[in-house]
């Protein structure tokens, strides 16, 4: 299939070629008929770099030099990836997590009196603040060293998130209660406050580069929720069995709720909690 948006064609073997590199990057996968997403998205690409077409955008990403050739991926990671995201997002997941999960946590203390939970695709960082603030609600890890960390490939989406500043989309989903305790007004925005920010970092940390996952430390719970659907099967396994190895023995792994770990993975016990089922490594 040839994509035709505007002048400059997509040719089928360019799009391959482009689709791998996208793929070997960050392990978003496009199938030939989304072929039209990645022409459309790269099209202003073309004419930032000056460039004549798709199969010269090619030939730049292939020959500069490593840095521009970072930069551009960057740029591309930017355009193709979905980043929808908001605050409370899966209730019933996040009320096991806040009401079977962190009360077992803190009862059981595998790591002392730490807790470490990990928003994996954090996107504008609404996921990992979410995590911040349901862990205050409970009142139980008040004299805690509570960590959440938020990693994202996309360095657009952690100016957001580091900003902590968002708009009526964000809380389409959030109690109002929940956005006078926590959050409060600035520029027409709901601002994150410092106390739940505090609990909260960020990085850029691509899921697909074993080196960067090694800065992440051992965590309790991660959430990895709506990123691997964009992945395919092979990449899925290798971003799963990473994930893995970050937990601690007796630590969750909560996805998101059209994903599972059938065809990719049996280290993982399936536990049915009253609230939802969730992964839990052995
Ligand atoms: C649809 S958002 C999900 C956000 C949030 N987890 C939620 O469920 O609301 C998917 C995010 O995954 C990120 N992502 C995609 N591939 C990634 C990779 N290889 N490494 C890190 N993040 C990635 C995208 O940039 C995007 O922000």
């Amino acid at each position: 299939m040839v994509a035709a948006v505007g002048e400059r064609r997509l040719p089928p073997e360019i799009f391959r070629l482009l689709r791998d590199l996208i793929y070997e990057y960050c392990g978003i996968f496009f199938a030939e008929d989304n072929a039209y997403i990645v022409h459309r998205r790269l099209m202003p690409r073309l004419e930032a770099l000056a460039l004549v077409d798709f199969a010269e955008y090619y030939r730049y990403l292939r020959s500069c030099d490593p840095a521009s050739r970072k930069l551009e991926l960057e740029e591309i990671v930017d355009r193709v990836t979905t980043n929808e995201t908001y605050f409370f997002r899966e209730s019933y997941q996040l009320t096991a997590f806040r009401s079977e999960i962190l009360p077992e946590l803190y009862d059981k203390r595998p790591r002392g009196k730490r807790l470490s939970v990990w928003s994996a695709g954090c996107a504008s960082g609404e996921e990992a603040y979410t995590i911040a603030i349901l862990i205050q609600e409970t009142g139980l890890f008040d004299d805690w060293d509570v960590r959440v960390f938020g990693n994202d490939i996309s360095r657009r989406c952690l100016q957001v998130a580091r900003k902590g500043q968002y708009g009526r989309n964000s809380f389409r989903a959030t109690d109002d209660k929940l956005v006078r305790r926590y959050f409060r007004e600035v520029d027409g925005k709901q601002q994150v406050r410092d106390e739940v920010r505090a609990l909260v970092s960020f990085g850029q940390i691509n899921l697909m580069d074993e080196q960067m996952m090694r800065l992440v430390g051992d965590v309790d719970v991660v959430f990895c929720r709506n990123v691997l659907i964009y992945f395919d099967t092979a990449a899925r396994k290798k971003v799963i069995s990473s994930l893995h190895g970050k937990l601690v023995k007796g630590g969750y792994l909560l996805l998101g709720h059209s994903e599972s770990l059938i065809n990719l993975s049996t280290a993982f016990d399936l536990v049915h909690l009253k609230n939802d089922m969730v992964y839990r490594k052995p």
